[in-house]
């Protein structure tokens, strides 16, 4: 990867559209957090982080998903105050203005929280509070997305919709995400079906292969009705299932993330090959404290490269980010204009590059 290319992709208008605002805790700030919380964790340094991040050994991809959820769960811990949750938001949205990510929609797993005993006041106050600082510190747009943990009971998820209600105006959609295996979108269609008519957009995880994870991509646009899927880059495995896809113009939030054991970015050539089926696919960081691959700034140069993606295709994954954003049309249409503009630009900018170099 040359420099003009990380410059391009480092100045590129960027949405990120899926991200666990709990797994942006790095390993530095679940240290600081316990520590200003005056809690004594399993993982008391950097170093023992460090070791417990080596996730996903030999295993499975259930088994891979598990075990870096583990090291997730474990780690929210530490969130035990409404002024946690706002920090996490404000510090995120500081990172979003580094990296030119204009508009972020920010998952959250309020039963996490809820189960140990956390008010869901709590939560939300401190992650819609850190919002608003956030865009007026920052002017990085962003927009809340609440998860229903798939492996709790659909009586907890209706009880977090209950919750919710008091908040409603506050939250863009609703989400499904956590261990995929043994809990089809399907078990969740009731909780979605009032999710929609209360108003929310709706989205899912079909992880990276999973069992039935084409199934379970044909569950979430049969019968949950979602707008987007979180991940989903199975599809390409059925031919029926990517023309669904594209004409419903489902947006797929594909993240070529790694962990800590990894070379460099995984799922690039599926990318490839979901972006060239015409395919609304986006390029995510999902836990970038969790993961090594870090924050879409940090990502994008690195995927791009090992998925041969060219700038004026880069700038095609912000456009189909920004459409398949939660915002009103002409929001949507001005952030596109923006990418538009700055491809142009920015090739006006390599071409003289390249007249000056041959001259
Ligand atoms: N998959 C499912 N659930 C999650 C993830 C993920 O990658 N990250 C946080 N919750
Ligand atoms: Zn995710």
């Amino acid at each position: 990867m040359n420099d003009a290319y990380a410059r391009f992709c480092a100045e590129l208008p960027k949405a990120e559209l899926h991200l666990h605002i709990e797994g942006t805790l790095s390993p530095q700030q679940r240290l600081h957090l316990a520590r200003r919380n005056g809690l004594t964790v399993r993982h008391g340094s950097i170093a023992e982080l460090e070791a417990a991040r080596n996730f996903g050994a030999a295993g499975t991809p259930q088994e891979d998903l598990k075990e870096m959820l583990d090291y997730y769960y474990e780690g929210i811990e530490v969130l035990r105050t409404e002024r946690d949750f706002f920090d996490i938001t404000y510090d995120y949205l500081r990172q979003c203005q580094a990296e030119n990510i204009r508009y972020a929609e920010i998952s959250f797993d309020p039963q996490a929280h809820t189960a140990r005993g956390l008010p869901f006041a709590a939560v939300i106050d401190g992650l819609h509070n850190g919002l608003v600082a956030g865009e007026a510190a920052f002017g990085v747009r962003a927009r809340l997305v609440m998860c229903i943990n798939r492996d709790r009971s659909v009586e907890s998820a209706f009880e977090a919709l209950r919750a919710a209600a008091a908040y409603r105006e506050w939250i863009a959609g609703v989400g499904l995400d956590s261990i995929e295996q043994g809990n089809p979108p399907l078990k969740f269609k009731a909780v979605f079906d009032r999710a929609r008519a209360q108003g929310y957009r709706l989205t899912a995880h079909c992880d990276v292969d999973q069992q039935d994870s084409v199934r379970h991509i044909w569950q979430c646009i049969d019968e949950l009705g979602v707008d987007r899927i979180d991940h989903g880059i199975n599809c390409i495995e059925d031919v029926a299932l990517v023309s669904a896809l594209r004409a419903r113009r489902t947006c797929l939030t594909a993240c070529p993330t790694w962990r800590p054991r990894d070379a460099g970015p995984r799922r690039v050539d599926r990318m490839r090959t979901m972006f060239d089926l015409g395919l609304r696919v986006t390029m995510n960081s999902d836990d970038p404290g969790v993961l090594a691959s870090g924050s879409l700034g940090h990502l994008m140069p690195h995927a791009g490269a090992a998925g041969s993606f060219t700038p004026a295709e880069l700038a095609r994954f912000s456009i189909h980010a920004f459409e398949g954003a939660w915002l009103p049309s002409a929001e949507r249409d001005a952030y596109v204009r923006e990418v538009t503009d700055y491809l142009r630009s920015a090739e006006r900018g390599l071409q003289a590059g390249q007249a000056a170099g041959a001259s």
